[in-house]
């Protein structure tokens, strides 16, 4: 069984830290067949567009995604469908890639790196399910019109469109409620239903789908006051799942909580578990090249590629128990570093993650 691997690198620390992830990846013994290709303002710089025809194809006909990291200032003044931006929202529109897997684990070793107090936050291991490909984020219409009528009749107007179809809050519910059966058996649905239709919609389909995991205790949050309980309590969740638009917000805040946004690996997957794989961090052009960057959060996404699309669970435990390894060694990055460690480069960090491998 060839294993087709696309590895997209993109921009800023991107393709120093998939480097060192391919490194890992490729030490692990299985038959792979890795190919790259440039995509956001790398690949804009080289071939005119975020996600040239060529990068779309190979991610279409790989079995998972590598990718690094993609953004860059410098690229801010372009129109928007040139953005670095568009080429991950391209591939996740293209490939079907609707559920994205947001785990915010804080390792017991890094346990100081977070702002919250450690009791707090000790032990959190919490997951995300952030619906990926519908909602505000790609609803039609949306642009600049000229208002009809009313108070502003006759002024430019910027406007999205919110919404979800049955089908689409379905599939995501189920993928939430079957993580939710493989952890702790609670999953909080997140929405805004005292404002929106939407989100009304969304909570009465989960209420639905809930029938079918009578195991899972299903409860209900508003946006606002889940943003303030995951810093006053984040331990009381186990999984959440919510629309693409509260779940980007979400998930940034939840991967503060660690401290450590450079451990966070992140999924995500199609129906039929094609998946692209990715650090839950940006491009970071202010340290790119420098050697200094935490590798590790694309290190452990090469561990969910292997758990959730290539079906090699035993591989993604040699990874993750490695990563343990090296934190438990005192080696850290300087996101990481604390006084008493050992402090290490980008390459020095994948070197040790090789070594405690074998
Ligand atoms: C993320 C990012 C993207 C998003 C941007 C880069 C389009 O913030 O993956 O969370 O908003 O989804
Ligand atoms: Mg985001």
């Amino acid at each position: 069984m060839t294993y087709k691997i696309a590895v997209l690198p993109g921009d800023g620390i991107g393709p120093e830290i998939t480097d060192q992830a391919v490194r890992v990846l490729t030490a692990l013994g299985l038959d792979l067949e890795l190919k790259s290709a440039p995509v956001g303002g790398a690949a804009y710089d080289a071939h005119g567009h975020p996600l040239p025809p060529a990068t779309l194809n190979l991610a279409r006909e790989s079995a998972a995604i590598l990718f690094g990291a993609v953004g860059d200032w410098k690229y801010d003044s372009l129109a928007r469908e040139l953005r670095p931006e568009q080429a991950i929202l391209g591939l996740r529109k293209s490939l079907g890639l609707f559920a994205n897997l947001r785990p915010a684990i804080l390792y017991a070793e890094l346990a100081n790196a977070s702002s919250l107090k450690p009791e707090v936050v000790a032990g959190l291991n919490i997951l995300i399910v952030r619906e990926l490909t519908g909602d505000i984020y790609f609803g039609q219409p949306r642009g600049v019109r000229e208002v009809a009528e009313g108070p502003f009749k006759g002024e430019r107007q910027g406007f999205d469109t919110m919404h979800y179809a049955e089908s689409e809050v379905r599939r995501i519910a189920h993928v939430a409620f079957q993580a939710a059966q493989k952890r702790n058996g609670k999953l909080c649905s997140v929405d805004k239903a005292n404002v929106l239709e939407t989100s009304q919609f969304w909570r009465d389909t989960v209420v639905d789908v809930a029938r079918e995991y009578p195991d899972v205790a299903l409860s209900h949050m508003y946006v606002d006051n889940a943003a303030m309980q995951l810093v006053r309590a984040p331990k009381e969740f186990d999984v959440i799942v919510t629309g693409n638009l509260f779940g980007d917000i979400l998930s940034d805040e939840a991967s503060m909580l660690t401290g450590s946004i450079g451990m966070l690996p992140s999924a995500s997957l199609n129906a039929s578990k094609q998946g692209l794989y990715e650090p839950s961090h940006g491009s970071a052009p202010d340290i790119a090249g420098k050697n200094v960057a935490n590798p590790l959060a694309t290190i452990l996404s090469v561990a969910m590629m292997l758990r959730y699309s290539l079906g090699e669970a035993a591989q993604a435990d040699r990874i993750e128990s490695a990563v343990q390894a090296v934190l438990h060694q005192g080696l850290r990055t300087a996101d990481i570093f604390e006084e008493g460690m050992a402090r290490v480069s980008t390459s020095q960090m994948g070197d040790a993650v090789l070594n405690a491998l074998k």
